[in-house]
């Protein structure tokens, strides 16, 4: 029986694979204005007349008139047909393409169907009861939220009632069983009662760029705890891959996106004329999210909350982004504010001034670093420097360097010339010892250059705090020890400081026992206490669920840099080998074929992770 797939596996598979990156894969290709030309894989040619467009997510040859989407690409490229172009792109996504899910399962499209619907007439319903209650109207008025925001976000309210919500859509005639699927109700730990999600709440809906209702996020108007509850995961929706306010800015954007921290900053700046905004839901920035992003946009600004949780929240959402290749500005604003109070307070004029401000990747980092790192102490100005020079050595442009170097020098007054060297330094890259020492004979480690190798990992900033993020939960926290335990071990730890804390712990948990923070510390001193408990009183704020996704988002990113580490090393190896092959003994080619396919292993693996 042939698959058919339904439309939001397909959907999400095209969402997934970014037609310029897929195609970059074959085709080396170059940016002119907003598309990209290379020479046309499908005839022969000299000069480039294949264009493929970000913003369309098409491609089009001028000269032979070849054109089409990622899956035509695939399909034309590799001769496969619809289904096997389909999985290629899904496997390279990372999406698990079940095979049962895969077949037309009109049970589950119906169900997805009933939800929507459910969604539909519910956030109709919500909309409905605000406009009849004072009370809940008048919350929004004085927070400044006048009547056309209200509709164009379509916001509403769920009375403060156990079976509001339950006894319209019974009488609308859906079962409990559906309500409660579309996360709507609550079962009764007595077993057979429902009662309502939502009570007491401003009602914020999650549209999707098809304008179907997926969602919804409450605010209390009554401080009750907690201060916002979102839908759980449905069959039509999950957190961590839709955005809340994508659909209204979708439609204004123009190609800029703000991407803020809340619901009420989202309708807050429409309010002030700033109707591009969109929110992430309450986690952290997840990579599908970031997809999604440069799917609608070309022009990203991450505005979070100006205060310390913000500025590590932004500084993850930078990394991540970086990851998906997009080079997202910060916008930072004073006073540890938030943009919902920023702008009430300040007005767009004020806000649009800090927007054309906006800090680059490494202006925000500079930023960021001098409020984590002391610099006023000596210490403090080395790890800064480090840390920034670290991020330095990427740069290309020596204008763009040493304009970098001099700021650095001046909010440090290390000398210009010291940092250059630790750039230099770090640009020569650090190799570690222990994939050489799986594949580099004894022949080959003999000679001497090779014995002395530094053994310490030139790690990237963004996997440094997934590991201590991560690490501070493992210390604060056994669940997640328990959660993690089985996939991932301490030595997966990069830091030695780390690696070498999370023996302790896991030895600790192992045996049943509680950490006492001082069982830790003891082990360590100097330098090394001060990295350990910087990560002890790492500060989140996440809720129970938040902290599982951002563990999983923390291995991913560990196990991905830990990868492209590998890669580098190998390739390091590889020219090395080459390098010296006069003074190697033994069986070179070998030894270079070897690590070629270990090479290619990790792409295969590193591609998995993307
Ligand atoms: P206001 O107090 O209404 O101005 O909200 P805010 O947007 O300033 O709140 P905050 O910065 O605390 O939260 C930003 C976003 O995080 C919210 O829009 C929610 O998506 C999420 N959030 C905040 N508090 C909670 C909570 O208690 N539970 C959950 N699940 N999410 C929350
Ligand atoms: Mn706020």
């Amino acid at each position: 029986m042939p698959y058919i797939f339904n439309e939001d596996i397909i959907r999400e598979i095209r969402e997934s694979n970014d037609i310029v990156d897929v195609i970059s894969e074959y085709v080396t290709l170059k940016r002119t204005g907003s598309n990209f030309v290379g020479l046309c894989p499908f005839h022969n040619e000299k000069t480039p007349s294949f264009s493929v467009s970000p913003s369309k997510q098409m491609y089009h040859c001028f000269g032979c008139g070849e054109g089409g989407d990622a899956i035509s690409f695939i399909m034309k490229y590799a001769n496969l047909d619809f289904v096997e172009a389909l999985k290629l792109l899904a496997n390279r996504a990372n999406i698990v393409l079940d095979e049962k899910e895969a077949n037309v399962d009109s049970k589950t499209e119906r169900e997805k169907e009933i939800i929507l619907n459910i969604n539909r007439e519910t956030a109709r319903y919500f909309f409905d009861n605000l406009l009849d209650d004072n009370n809940a109207l008048k919350y929004l008025y004085n927070r400044g939220i006048n009547k056309k925001t209200i509709k164009a976000y379509g916001i509403g309210y769920a009375k403060n009632s156990w079976d509001g919500v339950l006894s319209f859509l019974l009488k609308k005639g859906y079962s409990e069983e559906q309500i409660e699927k579309a996360g709507l109700v609550i079962k009764h730990s007595d077993g057979n009662r429902y009662y309502d999600r939502f009570r007491g709440r401003v009602m914020f809906p999650i549209i999707d760029t098809r304008g179907r209702v997926i969602g919804f996020g409450g605010r209390t108007i009554a401080d009750a705890q907690p201060k916002y509850l979102n839908s759980p995961d449905t069959p039509v929706f999950s957190k961590g891959n839709n955005l809340y306010g994508l659909n209204t800015a979708k439609k204004y954007s123009r190609n800029r996106i703000i991407l803020v921290e809340g619901y009420m900053d989202v309708v807050s700046l429409y309010q002030n004329g700033i109707n591009y905004s969109v929110a992430s839901l309450g986690t952290a920035l997840t990579a599908n999210q970031s997809k999604l992003l440069k799917r609608y946009s070309n022009d990203i600004y991450i505005c979070y909350d100006s205060d310390n949780a913000g500025l590590n929240a932004a500084s993850r959402a930078l990394d991540i982004m970086k990851e998906e290749k997009i080079n997202a500005k910060v916008i930072f604003l004073p006073d540890g504010k938030d943009p919902d109070d920023f702008i009430k307070e300040n007005g767009s004029n004020r806000f649009e001034h800090f927007l054309n401000n906006s800090l680059n990747y490494l202006d925000f980092k500079i930023l960021f670093y001098k409020k984590r790192y002391n610099l006023n102490t000596l210490e403090g100005k080395i790890d800064f420097t480090k840390e920034i020079s670290n991020m330095l050595k990427q740069i290309e442009s020596p204008i763009e360097l040493d304009a970098y170097i001099n700021k650095v020098s001046l909010e440090t007054n290390i000398s210009i010339d010291a940092i250059r060297e630790e750039i230099r330094e770090k640009q020569r890259g650090q190799t570690n010892s222990a994939i050489k020492d799986k594949y580099i004979n004894t022949n080959y480690r003999n000679t001497n250059k090779y014995n002395i190798l530094p053994v310490k990992y030139n790690l990237e900033p963004g996997h440094l705090m997934a590991e201590k993020n991560l690490l501070n939960f493992l210390i604060k926290d056994k669940k997640i020890f328990d959660h993690i335990k089985d996939r991932f071990r301490p030595d997966d730890f990069l830091e030695q400081v780390y690696r070498r804390a999370a023996e302790i712990i896991f030895d600790i948990y192992n045996n049943e026992e509680e950490i006492h923070q001082d069982e830790i510390t003891i082990h360590f001193e100097g330098e090394e206490l001060e990295k350990l408990k910087e990560v002890i009183n790492l500060e989140s704020d996440f809720g129970e669920d938040e902290k599982i996704k951002a563990v999983e988002d923390y291995i991913k990113k560990i196990n991905y840099y830990e990868l492209k580490i590998r890669k580098n090393d190998i390739k390091e190896q590889i020219a090395d080998i080459q390098n010296n092959k006069a003074r190697i003994k033994g069986d070179v080619e070998k030894l270079i074929r070897e690590l070629c396919l270990e090479l290619i292993e990790i792409d295969k693996e590193l591609k998995l992770h993307q």
